[in-house]
């Protein structure tokens, strides 16, 4: 295993727990815990197979069920797939959860499935997007879709400290997939831990040519105003969705695209 992602792995196991309970919290206030950009633009997903890609705890996967998937999930860290499967226990919900690397994931998992699916925080872990985009169009059913809900790299490049001052400074370079190392881990729904971590910075045009270079055609490619997490000083819009209060409207926070094999 790559040593960013071995790290990585550890780093992630930390939060399992803390995630569990956390996603598990907020289940008993509300029914569904996706975006509602994520609902509107997945459409009906009422008895199709879907898997979740980097699940983390199940969470979102639990909420994709609730539309009617029949859901599994895959994530790297094993804490995670044991917090997952006891999630999907606990609501008494039908899931299959693989722990895997993603980059090696398509080596040996044979089935297909109706939507791939992979949303907020999750493709900055993945240091090859030609082999991330050629593992979607592995798992695609012929005739089924991807979808992807995912932080916007113009974002990212901003100091993430500044923020609640209601500053920007560039701190991180658009360009060039450059690996970042931090000492933490988490902190968007538990408690920040110390662990060694590695995130990769990604542009849009990184994103989409390597799906388009899999064989995968863009169905659509959204721009949102309004971030997954409260990244300091921002308006909770509801359901998990928080905007600036200087700069909303004025920058893109999240993206989305829909893609298909033909
Ligand atoms: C920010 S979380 C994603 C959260 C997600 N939005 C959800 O549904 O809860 C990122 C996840 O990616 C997983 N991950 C990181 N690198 C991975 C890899 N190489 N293969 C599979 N999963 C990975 C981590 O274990 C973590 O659970």
């Amino acid at each position: 295993m790559n040593p960013y992602i071995k790290a990585n792995k550890e780093a992630w196991n930390l939060l399992a727990k803390d995630h569990y309970f956390e996603f598990k919290r907020r289940y008993q206030t509300r029914d569904n815990l996706l975006s509602p950009d994520i609902i509107k633009e997945l459409g009906d997903i009422s008895d199709k197979t879907l898997i979740h890609l980097q699940c983390n705890t199940g969470s979102d996967t639990l909420s994709l069920a609730r539309l009617g998937a029949k859901v599994s999930g895959v994530d790297l860290a094993p804490d995670n797939i044991v917090y997952a499967n006891k999630l999907f226990e606990d609501f008494k919900t039908e899931g299959h959860f693989y722990e895997a690397d993603l980059m090696e994931f398509g080596n040996h998992h044979q089935e297909k499935y109706d939507v791939v699916f992979t949303s907020e925080g999750a493709i900055g872990w993945l240091p090859d997007f030609d082999q991330w985009a050629k593992t979607i169009v592995q798992l695609l059913n012929k005739d089924g879709f991807f979808y992807l809900y995912e932080i916007h790299p113009f974002f990212l490049m901003f100091d993430e400290d500044l923020f609640p001052k209601e500053e920007l400074d560039i701190r991180y370079p658009y360009f060039g997939r450059q690996v970042d190392k931090s000492e933490t881990i988490g902190g968007y729904a538990a408690e920040e831990r110390i662990g060694e971590s590695y995130y990769w910075m990604y542009s849009i045009s990184d994103v989409v040519n390597a799906l388009i270079k899999a064989g995968l055609k863009i169905e659509f490619i959204h721009e949102f105003d309004h971030l997954c997490y409260n990244a300091g000083n921002m308006n909770d819009i509801g359901v998990g969705s928080y905007e600036f209060k200087k700069w909303h409207g004025k920058m893109p926070l999240m993206f989305s695209i829909k893609a298909t094999l033909s």
